[in-house]
Parts: structure tokens; sequence; C-alpha cells
């Protein structure tokens, strides 16, 4: 079950802290201290299923990112895995920028693009807040860094700011499976296993105490897909992945 209350939920609020500014700077020194481990973790904990999560976002926008003339934004980059997905998806084709305010997480991303010889830039930036200006991206994706946001709304509508009209974009999170079999065991692995595991390997408990909390209040995807057209934004819409474990939302800027 999804304990949150549908609709009213402003963006994530880890344990015991209950505003805004409060919640992003929390955001932030949690995934400073957890960069250094990140990849390891997330490949680990996922059985590598995160990257053909990733592949499969890239082949769905592969004729935007085949475009020399299109500009992409990646949001909350992290350490760049969906940006290079998207780089190896066409080598030769759009502009692609990566943003994330964690200085830790874009040296590791700047490090891989480098060694990889991927072309791609990568920028310092708060989702909310945005140094780029009105429509100026065809795409801006965002890997399971929207639930992470203090703020849903307000990150949908400054995506929406920085889209061109046209534009589309696409949030990839994790959900909670709703069958029960299925529902259950997941559920067991991401409350029970995997924070365990995650501190283990990281160092740090309250952050993977953090994912299976957050997941549990971000709101169900038909909220969320209420919440884009709130927004203004057309053809919202989103499916399911691999029995419901992750969410990819889509929709357009008129
Ligand atoms: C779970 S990681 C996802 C990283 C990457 N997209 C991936 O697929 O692995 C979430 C990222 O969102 C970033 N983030 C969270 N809130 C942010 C905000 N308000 N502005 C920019 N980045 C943010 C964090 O710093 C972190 O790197």
């Amino acid at each position: 079950m999804n304990a949150a209350p549908q609709g009213g939920v402003p963006g994530t609020r880890p344990e015991g802290i209950r505003d805004e500014g409060e919640a992003a700077a929390h955001v932030r020194e949690m995934f400073g201290r957890i960069a250094p481990r990140y990849d390891l973790l997330n490949h680990l904990l996922s059985l590598d299923i995160d990257k053909v999560w990733r592949h499969r976002v890239a082949k769905r926008f592969s004729a935007i990112l085949r475009d020399p003339r299109a500009r992409v934004l990646d949001l909350c980059c992290g350490t760049g895995d969906l940006a290079l997905a998207f780089r190896k998806e066409e080598p030769d084709g759009a502009e692609i920028v990566g943003s994330d305010f964690v200085p830790e997480m874009l040296v590791r991303a700047r490090a891989k693009a480098g060694a990889g010889g991927a072309n791609i830039e990568f920028v310092e930036a708060d989702a909310l807040a945005l140094p780029f200006d009105d429509s100026s991206f065809d795409l801006v994706s965002c890997s399971f860094g929207f639930r992470n946001l203090a703020n849903y709304e307000r990150g949908l509508r400054e995506i929406f700011r920085v889209l061109k009209p046209g534009g589309v974009v696409a949030i990839l999170e994790f959900a909670e499976p709703r069958g029960k079999l299925f529902g259950g065991v997941y559920r067991f692995y991401f409350r029970r296993v995997l924070p365990r595991l995650g501190a283990l390997i990281s160092g740090n408990g309250s952050a993977y105490t953090y994912l299976p909390n957050s997941v549990s209040k971000f709101p169900l995807p038909e909220t969320l897909q209420a919440q884009f057209v709130r927004a203004g934004y057309e053809d919202a819409r989103f499916e399911r992945w691999t029995g419901g474990i992750v969410t990819l939302h889509t929709a357009r800027k008129r």
C-alpha cells in the first residue's frame, strides 16, 4: 500500500523534517555522503536492472537524441548514468547537459564522461531554480531524482519553463508494485534487506532507510499524472515497468 495522502504531498520530507529548506539541505548532504559508493550500490542493489531502465529511456527518445539541433537536459543527473546512456545511444546527436546540486556527484559524472570520451556538459544547479533560459530544451529527463525534490509542483513548473513548446519531459521513478505475491516479496527486499545492505556498503544507514520511506510517501502514478496536467502539460501518461517497480512518466509542453 502507498501510505501517501493522495494529492496532498508537497515534496520529500525525510524523517523528522518539516519544511522545504531543511528537506533540500538534508537531501543534498545525504547524496554528498553516499556519492563515493553510489554507482556500486545502484548496480548491486538493483542487480544491474537500473542499466536496462536507463537504456530503455534512451531508446524511447532516440529520435530527439539523434537530432544534432536538439538540446537535452538530464535533471538530478547524479553520477551521470542517464546522460551517458543518452550519449551512447546517439554519439553525435543532441547537445546533452546534466545538472545536479551535489558537487560530489558531478565530479564523478565528469570523470566518467571524460574517460569514455562522451561530450556532455555537467552543471551544478538546483532543479527548483534552474539557471537555464525559458523554452530552451527539447527533452528534460530525470531518473530517480524527482522523488527527492522538496516541492514537486515547483519541480514540474520549472521543467515546464525550460522546455521548448512541443518539448517532452520524462521522469523515471521508483514505485511500489501492486501484486500481492510480487509486491510482498519486493517490499520485504526493499524495506528489510536493501537498507541493511546499503548501510553496510555505504556506511550510511539513514540514506538507505530514506529510499524505501520516500518511495512509500511518493504520489501514486495517477496522482502525479494529475499534477502534470495541473502544471500545464498535455498528453501526460505513465507506464509501469518491471512489475511496477518503476514508473516512466511522460508529458508534453503544448
Ligand atoms: C537517486 S539519485 C539519481 C541520480 C541519477 N539520475 C541516476 O539515475 O542514478 C538523485 C539525485 O538527485 C539529486 N537531487 C535531489 N534533489 C535535487 C535538487 N533539488 N536539485 C538538483 N539535484 C537534486 C541528488 O543530488 C542526487 O544526485
